[in-house]
């Protein structure tokens, strides 16, 4: 078992929670510390795609860890450098503009912002309908920013949404290996 200790961030892409999930026991069987860390949004939202209730079970099932749903129990990532590698998966639209724009009012990204006080790596598996079009500017602002590295993204279903980007959540593990080392895993671009 690998030592570093992850922090698994999940933001409210409601649809691509399974698919991080699965992409999270793989993460659990390879690192022995996985702390999990949601967004409000995600941590109270009950959609058509399940429970808040199930998905915050499901976390602490997996992780053997509370989840960390505020921002005063992220805040310690900073101080106490509790982390060695952040993943954010799903990084929704909403998270990567605020990340993009330094804005800090969600657990998530005050987990980003105290892990990149210490100059740790941020990894992001985005999942955006919009990322082709209003988030744009903030993936682009974020792909030369410093300690960020990206989960390898293309488009879902150009024909039905043709600005919609969405990571290979499978790649989650191979891009965080690839961050530890200070290396964007690639291609980056999927088709
Ligand atoms: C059912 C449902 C599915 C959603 N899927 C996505 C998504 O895939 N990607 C996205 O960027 N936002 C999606 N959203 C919108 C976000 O939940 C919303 O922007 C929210 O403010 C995100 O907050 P967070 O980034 O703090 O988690 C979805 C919302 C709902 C209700």
């Amino acid at each position: 078992m690998r030592k570093e200790r992850v922090g698994f961030a999940v933001c409210g892409s409601f649809c691509t929670h399974e698919a991080v999930l699965r992409a999270l026991e793989k993460v659990t069987a390879s690192y022995e510390t996985v702390i999990p860390i949601v967004s409000e949004n995600a941590a109270f939202t009950d959609t058509r795609f399940g429970t808040s209730d199930d998905l915050l079970e499901r976390l602490e099932e997996l992780t053997g860890h509370d989840v960390l749903c505020d921002i005063p129990s992220v805040e310690p990532i900073g101080p106490k450098k509790l982390l060695d590698v952040l993943v954010i998966a799903p990084a929704t639209g909403n998270t990567l503009a605020k990340l993009a724009a330094g804005i800090t009012d969600t657990t998530v990204t005050m987990a980003a912002k105290a892990h990149l006080r210490n100059g740790g790596p941020v990894v992001i598996a985005m999942a955006s309908n919009d990322g082709l079009s209003a988030g744009a500017k903030n993936i682009g602002e974020l792909l030369v920013r410093k300690n960020y590295y990206f989960v390898p993204f293309g488009q879902d279903d150009f024909r039905k949404k043709p600005c919609s980007l969405v990571a290979d959540f499978q790649l989650l593990p191979e891009t965080i290996e690839a961050a530890l080392r200070g290396e964007q895993l690639q291609p980056i671009l999927l088709r």
